[in-house]
């Protein structure tokens, strides 16, 4: 287990434990493109579409781990505002350009907790016209509502508030390589 050597203080908030090492990520990000590659076709016109700002790593390294033609968009939602615990008031604060009719689109999490915000999102993406709409989130907290269930999972994840590799503290801790506790 790789120690906590750098940046294990922010904001007031101490990291406790590596729950991901680096290594684990990056296995595991391959994985998920190995399967991505497996199930799309290079016809199907894919759209991956990360909610940022949580994703933005995980998306940088999971489309190079995709062997197929694909386009790339964002969405920004805020539900945490600079909590813990979710608020459950889902805003989105850019949507795209990018149409997603007759494309397949991969929705792109870092970590799905209760599921609020995938509930109120997948609707509008939906009406949208996309011809499939799958989700593809790094981190699941068991917890998780049922109603919307993730197509691919990189990691169950304990019930602890996590950072790093994109997830944040109130904006601290995005930019270290593993996921660690709180
Ligand atoms: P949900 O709407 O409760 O499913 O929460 C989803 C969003 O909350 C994620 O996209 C994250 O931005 C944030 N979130 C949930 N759990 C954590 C956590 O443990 N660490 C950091 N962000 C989290
Ligand atoms: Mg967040």
């Amino acid at each position: 287990m790789p120690e906590l050597t750098e940046n294990t203080q922010l904001g007031g908030q101490s990291l406790h434990r590596i729950v991901f090492p680096e290594e684990d990520v990056q296995r595991r990000v391959r994985e998920l493109g190995e399967e991505i590659t497996r199930t799309y076709q290079a016809s199907d016109r894919l759209l991956l579409l990360g909610l940022l700002k949580g994703s933005f790593i995980f998306m940088a390294d999971l489309v190079r781990a995709v062997h197929l033609p694909l386009h790339v968009d964002f969405l920004v939602a805020s539900s945490y505002g600079s909590g813990t615990v979710s608020s459950g008031d889902v805003r989105l604060l850019y949507d795209p350009e990018a149409s997603l009719k007759g494309r397949a689109v991969v929705l792109v999490e870092d970590i799905v907790d209760t599921g609020t915000t995938l509930d109120r999102l997948l609707p509008r993406l939906e009406a949208r016209g996309p011809t499939s709409l799958e989700i593809c989130t790094l981190l699941h907290k068991r917890a998780s509502s049922p109603t919307q269930v993730p197509r691919w999972v990189g990691f169950e994840a304990p019930d602890e508030f996590l950072v790093g590799y994109g997830l944040d503290y109130a904006e601290d801790f995005r930019h270290l390589p593993y996921i660690a506790s709180l």
